[in-house]
Order: C-alpha cells, then structure tokens, then sequence
C-alpha cells in the first residue's frame, strides 16, 4: 500500500529513522509528534494503524475473538496518515477517524487486534514500506526499534510511572472529549499494562535504546533531551567514522 503515508507541508529530510517505543501514556506520541516538527521530518503513529483496524473490526461486527477475521479486516482496511508538522490526521476506507479512533471502546478492542500475528505481520510489512518510501521519519509503538526497523539511526524507550502515565491519558482522553474518570483509565492502563506484560515485554527493549523516564519531565525537557542525544549520535558518528564512512545521520 503506497499511498498510506501522505506527507503534508514536511520538508525533504535527511535519510534518518528515530524510533521511540514505550507503553501507553509514557508521552511517547507527543514526544514524537514534537521531535519530527522539531526536525522537519513526518511522523509515524503506529497505534493509530492498530486502532484504525479495531475501529473497522467494530464497524463491521467482526468477533474480536476471531484472528482470521481480524487478519481479514486488516488486510481489507485502506488506512491513511496524513502526517503534517504539527498534526496527523487518519482515515479509514476514506472516511477521517482521527477522533473515532480515541475512545475508550476502541482502547479497548484494539489489544485483540494487535495480538494476532497476522495483523502485525499486515502492519509491519505497510510501516516498513512507509520508512522505505519517506527514508526519514520519527515512528512511534511499542515494536519499532525491535521489529520494525532493527536498523534504524537512534532508538529511544520511553517510561514513566503509571500514575503519571494514567494522569496524562486522562487529560489526553478529557480533552477529547472522552468522558472518563482518572480511576477508569488507571484501571484501564493496569489492564492493558497486564496484557502487555506478555505481549510487549521482549519488544518494548530493542538493542541499544536509550532508555528516557518522562514521569518528573515536561514535554519542553523530554525533546530537549532526545535532541541532545541525536546530536551525540551525529558527533560520535562524525568521529568515529572520519572520513572513512559516510553515516546516515551526516549525509544531509
Ligand atoms: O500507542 P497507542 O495507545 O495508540 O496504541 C494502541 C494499541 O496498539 C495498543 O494496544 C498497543 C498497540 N500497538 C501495537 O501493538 N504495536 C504498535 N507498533 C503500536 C501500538
């Protein structure tokens, strides 16, 4: 599917691909969101292509117990991002989902869709593509620096508290609109985390991430930092490659 990352007002960007991995609520995906308009480069949301199949599971009455079936959603659901430097907005079989993709039911029925092999295998093969195709990008999940792109230039984990990271689901979700209390998604993240736990455990730490604890971080301090960190990663690329090699992160 070559059409399902549409790249609005980015600039051309050097060949660079950041991955930043963590579970819901570490500040993964406006951390992201951040750093690719900080470096003029689109930006993956690779939760949303997870959630966007839930919703047409949903919308098409597919038994979240059926992998077959969801593996069959997946492989039908036209999913578009449309990355902008300081929004993305997603569509589903044409229609725009950006919000629809936010509820709690969504939340909810996404975890079944994510843990069929199929599905992933579906979703792994269009994000590559998506890399392959835009050659710079921030992408942000839980697989990506493990999976996805074992290669990519620098890699980051991002981890908080659960409270915290409850604390900014619930302001996330309120803001949407989403009607919810703080104990309702706490509850909801201890799930989930439960459910992770198997799932994510041997993916959330891909080789040589930088592991980032946002749970005492604003947002300002948090891109701040992984901005320093891809400095040191061009500089220690710089030196240790003089003008033997030529880094991906130098090449632009
Ligand atoms: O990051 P998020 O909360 O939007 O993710 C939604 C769901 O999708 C969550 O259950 C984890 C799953 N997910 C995944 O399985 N793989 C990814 N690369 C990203 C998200």
């Amino acid at each position: 599917m070559s059409d399902v990352l549409r790249q609005e007002e980015c600039e051309i960007m050097p060949p660079m691909i950041i991955t930043i991995d963590g579970p819901a609520g570490s500040g993964k995906s406006t951390a992201a969101r951040k750093l690719a308009a900080e470096l003029q480069i689109p930006y993956l949301d690779t939760g949303a292509m997870y959630r966007a199949v839930a919703l047409k599971a949903i919308h098409e009455s597919t038994p979240l117990s059926n992998p077959q079936a969801l593996a069959d959603a997946a492989r039908r659901a036209k999913i578009e991002l449309l990355c902008g430097p300081t929004h993305t907005r997603v569509t589903l079989d044409g229609t725009d989902v950006s919000e629809a993709i936010r509820t709690m039911e969504v939340n909810q029925a996404t975890p079944y869709v994510s843990r069929v092999p199929a599905v992933r295998q579906i979703l792994v093969e269009q994000q590559r593509r998506i890399g392959q195709q835009l050659g710079a990008l921030v992408t942000e999940g839980r697989d990506q620096g493990s999976v996805v792109f074992p290669n990519a230039d620098i890699k980051f984990l991002m981890e908080a508290s659960i409270e915290k990271r409850a604390e900014r689901r619930f302001h996330e979700m309120s803001a949407d609109g989403v009607e919810t209390t703080f104990e309702q998604v706490l509850e909801n993240l201890r799930t989930r985390d439960g459910n992770d736990q198997c799932q994510w455990a041997p993916l959330l730490v891909p080789g040589n991430a930088i592991r980032i604890d946002t749970t005492h971080q604003s947002i300002t301090e948090v891109v701040e930092l992984l901005m320093k960190h891809i400095e040191n990663a061009k500089n220690h690329r710089r030196n240790a490659s003089g003008s033997r090699t030529h880094s991906h992160l130098d090449s632009h």
